[in-house]
């Protein structure tokens, strides 16, 4: 008689801010779809806000043996859980949320219910690796790590030990920005100071924030195996370092096209559209993009944690303004941090007649939209995915983290826009606009139009994303018939 064999059962937890909530939701979409039972796990405040703003409740329920548990992150309930208090979001992770997870597994309760396998092993975000693998580890359950930044900035903070030693960083005094790194093997010949991580930046070293990135980092090595979210045709030469170091790693982004694909294939509708905001939807803009001409609007987004200052605001506003380009902007009610300035009336003018204002659109519906003809970007890894997928230059405003990197590969590696880091200024975004939209649009377009044909090969049958992402199901079964 042939012996039963109960379904993989992974537990997914993801670092509690939106670039990272809705990419590991897209992963656990995908895993559910392959038979894969899931237990995925927020914090109360992240669930609460998803359950406010998605229907996720009803589109995972879909999948058999999905369910959503919660936890507590260990802040009060008026804590602003911004990314100025990153440190504290990490600090009561580490240190409160790591109990009461270490109580959950002790006492079944991710387990839920009688006929609920037991867990095969735990996907976690690499960004709260270290004390997950610690309880991991003590309940000897394989740990997954997921990353949410790119190949490219993972392997950067891989390197910092390397930087650190040959005396590259900290720079101090008044050294120039444009000074090559040469350090961090592939990106000897146009890696600058002023495209490393922002935390390699700071004068201290010992700086938390830089600790915390780099001291993760370089703990991947030791779990099972390393998912990103990136394509081999995209970061293939950084992939291979990293491969040295790490004996697994599985690449099936994007993700984001990875998914509505496979759903596609699955249910053959083209309307599936997997919505995980932390932020109500504003539509209208899709109606105000309708009735624009075919490539005519850039599309201006900073993220989900961004802040800008009222100046930088009034720069940005005025050079849009007077690039005399129609243009779609997010401005989050927390973007502009200050006393808002009074508006001059040529702003208004211009906006009226050219610019649509929001809170929070659907943003992989707008990159798509026929009117988008530009990207006015902070290079948050998966806006910079959106962008390579809907073949939309962009031009590159990093603000943080891994966004410095990410837009030097976009400008000087990959050719697909322009890096306007660590400038704000009005003249700069108007020359910066009418160059994507009108003058090097044709160069841009080249490359952008053969990255998003490489990017959807990449997750389509045969592709390497789409190959790679059944491996790292096998594995998960795998996982499950030896642990039987
Ligand atoms: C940051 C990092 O920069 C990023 O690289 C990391 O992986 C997670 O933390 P964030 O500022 O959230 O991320 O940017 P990004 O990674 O680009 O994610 C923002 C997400 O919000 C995108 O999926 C985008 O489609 C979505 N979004 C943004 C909307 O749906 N509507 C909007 O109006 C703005």
């Amino acid at each position: 008689m042939e012996q039963y064999c109960p379904p993989a059962h992974v537990l997914i937890f993801p670092f509690p801010a939106q670039g990272h909530v809705n990419s590991m939701l897209k992963l656990a979409e995908l895993l559910g779809l392959a038979g894969i039972h899931i237990t995925f796990l927020n914090t109360d405040f992240i669930h609460e806000r998803l359950v406010r703003y998605t229907d996720i409740e009803t589109r995972f329920s879909c999948y058999p043996g999905f369910q959503f548990k919660t936890i507590s992150d260990g802040l009060s309930a008026d804590h602003p859980r911004s990314l100025i208090k990153f440190i504290e979001v990490y600090d009561s992770l580490n240190s409160k949320t790591k109990l009461l997870l270490r109580e959950m597994l002790a006492s079944n309760q991710l387990i839920g219910s009688n006929t609920r396998p037991c867990l095969t092993c735990i996907i976690v975000d690499g960004l709260i690796g270290g004390f997950t693998s610690d309880i991991a580890n003590e309940f000897r359950i394989p740990i997954i790590y997921f990353r949410t930044i790119s190949a490219c900035c993972f392997w950067a903070y891989f390197s910092v030990p390397k930087i650190i030693e040959a005396g590259e960083i900290p720079v101090t005094g008044n050294e120039d920005m444009d000074c090559l790194i040469t350090t961090v093997p592939s990106m000897e010949s146009f890696l600058r100071y002023r495209d490393l991580p922002s935390f390699c930046q700071a004068n201290d070293l010992n700086h938390c924030n830089l600790h915390v990135f780099v001291t993760e980092t370089q703990q991947s090595p030791q779990a099972h195996a390393l998912i990103l979210n990136t394509f081999e045709d995209l970061e293939g030469p950084i992939l291979s370092h990293i491969r040295t170091h790490c004996s697994k790693v599985y690449t099936i982004g994007p993700l984001h096209t990875h998914l509505k694909f496979r759903l596609e294939a699955k249910t053959s509708s083209s309307q599936s559209q997997s919505s995980n905001n932390l932020f109500e939807v504003d539509k209208s803009c899709m109606t105000w993009l309708d009735a624009q001409p075919l490539k005519s609007v850039i599309y201006v987004s900073f993220g989900s944690i961004t802040t800008i200052t009222k100046d930088e605001h009034m720069e940005f506003w005025f050079g849009l303004v007077n690039s005399k380009q129609r243009f779609l902007w997010v401005i989050r009610s927390d973007l502009v941090v200050g006393e808002h300035n009074e508006v001059p009336e040529e702003l208004m003018k211009g906006t009226k007649e050219r610019g649509y204002i929001v809170s929070w659109t659907p943003q992989e519906e707008v990159l798509a939209h026929h009117a988008i003809g530009g990207f006015l970007t902070h290079s948050g890894w998966n806006s910079t995915l959106e962008s390579i997928v809907a073949g939309v230059p962009m031009i590159c405003w990093p603000f943080i983290g891994d966004q410095q990197l990410n837009s030097r590969f976009v400008s000087e590696v990959w050719k697909l826009g322009l890096d306007m880091k660590g400038v704000c200024d009005r003249f700069i975004v108007e020359k910066m606009v009418n160059y994507l939209m009108g003058e090097r649009r044709e160069e841009f377009m080249k490359s952008t139009n053969l990255m998003a044909r490489l990017a959807r090969k990449s997750v389509s049958e045969g592709g390497s994303s789409y190959y790679s992402l059944d491996c790292l199901v096998k594995d998960i079964k795998l996982m499950s018939m030896e642990a039987d």
